[in-house]
């Protein structure tokens, strides 16, 4: 029987799609910019279905690409070559008590179960993103200020390895000290030691008080200070410290529809503080008089709450349309970049020294998570601006311990840099660990790791 009867075998003929167009999306990311030529994708249902189809593939050394909302952006869940597409199709969610246990076949973010409890990360890609890619890329987003990462908050998971072996690990403990915890293995390590199939996660109760500041500083360092302040004063309630600078705000209120400046001129830097708490007077009171002080001390020099849920929700739209925006406007290098948040924007401001005029650079980002988003938006992709981007933008990261990718993973752009981030000895591990569980190499291959280092191991 040849691999296609096969795979019809197991999912049947709508399980297994050979379809041009649908294969033309699989095979391109979010940005246009990594496209691979799978002929190629499956969509199982089940854990077994996973299992099996696994289990064939790693006997005829096929490889395999696992594919959620493909909403990456470091071509990390796209194939590189002809390796097998492959996509989730439909979901369970199941509701226990404080936690929620999600099948995540097709199983989007953000759901709001009875709108009594929330999920702990939100995403601008939350339209499409899905359950088994956020846990799988350990998806960071908007709230991890407060809420912490999916390393915190997956209590436990269900994943399938390259052999086809089940592994439950779909545990709802809190605390549980039993030997490793191998559930991390398979967070964050972007579909190369197995495929989640199952997560149960950790969800808080929705809170009925929720306010968003928009604000203006007119420098960098006042930004830094803001964020200190807002982690002494508004405490408990603070859920998120997002910002962005006068260059991404022009790109969005260039490029994207309906959008407007909240505030009547320009400023060079805008913060977006967010508080959730149970008591509406009592964190309307505590952010106001947050913001009195803040404007009186000179670090914010305008800004404004939102009155309503459309202007909670144009706000948003603001800073989570940057990237959509920066797409508009022609080529992207993208870094993502953790670093200490009082060095953050010197390297931005050293980037634009490089560049001149070659290409606009703009940064937004985490704040409150010491996370910089810096993209270089240019008319089009050329060799000269990227080698006035790298090495320097890596070199620049390690030299100051920061992280070359926060949280959009390494996948196949940044697979050969891991060392800027990890020392030797840790990546021989990584390779050790990948050839321990996947000996054929057929999970998601060329991403992650540089394959000089697994080819050694
Ligand atoms: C964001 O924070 O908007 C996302 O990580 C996407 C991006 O960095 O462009
Ligand atoms: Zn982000």
């Amino acid at each position: 029987m040849d691999d296609i009867s096969y795979f019809k075998k197991i999912l049947g003929e709508r399980g297994v799609v050979q379809d041009e167009e649908k294969l033309d999306d699989a095979n391109t990311d979010w940005m246009r910019k990594y496209k691979g030529s799978s002929k190629l994708m499956l969509q199982p249902r089940t854990t077994e279905e996973v299992s099996q189809i696994l289990k064939y593939c790693n006997s005829r050394c096929l490889a395999v690409v696992p594919q959620g909302g493909n909403t990456g952006l470091v071509g990390g869940s796209v194939p590189v070559f002809d390796e097998l597409g492959w996509i989730y199709l439909f979901h369970i969610p199941k509701f226990l008590h404080f936690m929620c246990i999600f099948s995540i076949f097709g199983c989007h973010c953000r759901i709001c179960f009875w709108c009594r409890f929330i999920m702990p990360l939100d995403l601008g890609a939350k339209g499409s993103c899905q359950i088994g890619g956020n846990v799988s890329t350990n998806a960071g987003g908007l709230r991890l200020i407060r809420y912490g990462s999916l390393h915190g908050s997956v209590l436990g998971l269900e994943a399938v390895l390259a052999n086809g072996t089940v592994l439950d690990m779909l545990a709802s403990l809190r605390k549980d000290n039993t030997g490793y915890d191998l559930k991390h293995l398979f967070i964050g390590s972007e579909g190369s030691l197995g495929i989640v199939t199952k997560v149960s996660i950790l969800t808080p109760p929705k809170l009925s008080s929720v306010n968003l500041a928009f604000l203006a500083c007119e420098d960098y360092a006042s930004c830094q200070k803001l964020l200190l302040e807002a982690k002494r004063k508004l405490g408990e309630i603070l859920s998120a410290f997002e910002f962005l600078d006068v260059n991404a705000m022009n790109l969005v209120l260039k490029h994207l529809d309906g959008l407007r400046d909240p505030l009547s001129s320009m400023h060079n830097f805008y913060v977006l503080i967010e508080t959730t708490g149970s008591m509406e007077s009592h964190d309307k009171e505590k952010l106001e008089a947050f913001l009195l002080q803040s404007m009186d001390s000179g670090l914010v020099t305008d800004g404004v709450l939102a009155q309503d849920i459309n202007q909670t929700s144009s706000f948003w739209h603001i800073r989570e349309g940057v990237p959509e925006a920066l797409m508009k406007a022609g080529a992207v290098y993208k870094y993502d970049l953790s670093l200490p948040p009082e060095k953050m924007y010197e390297l931005v401001e050293e980037m634009r020294t490089r560049l001149g005029s070659a290409a606009n650079v703009v940064a937004y980002g985490h704040l409150g998570d010491g996370n910089l988003h810096l993209n270089i938006s240019a008319p089009q992709y050329t060799d000269s601006i990227l080698s006035k981007i790298e090495p320097f933008v890596y070199e620049w990261t390690s030299k100051h311990r920061g992280s070359i990718s926060a949280e959009h993973g390494l996948g196949l752009m940044k697979a050969d840099k891991i060392h800027y981030s990890k020392s030797p000895e840790s990546v021989q591990l990584m390779a050790e660990i990948k050839k321990l569980i996947d000996p054929n190499r057929i999970l998601n291959p060329y991403k992650v790791l540089p394959s000089s280092v697994l080819s050694q191991s």
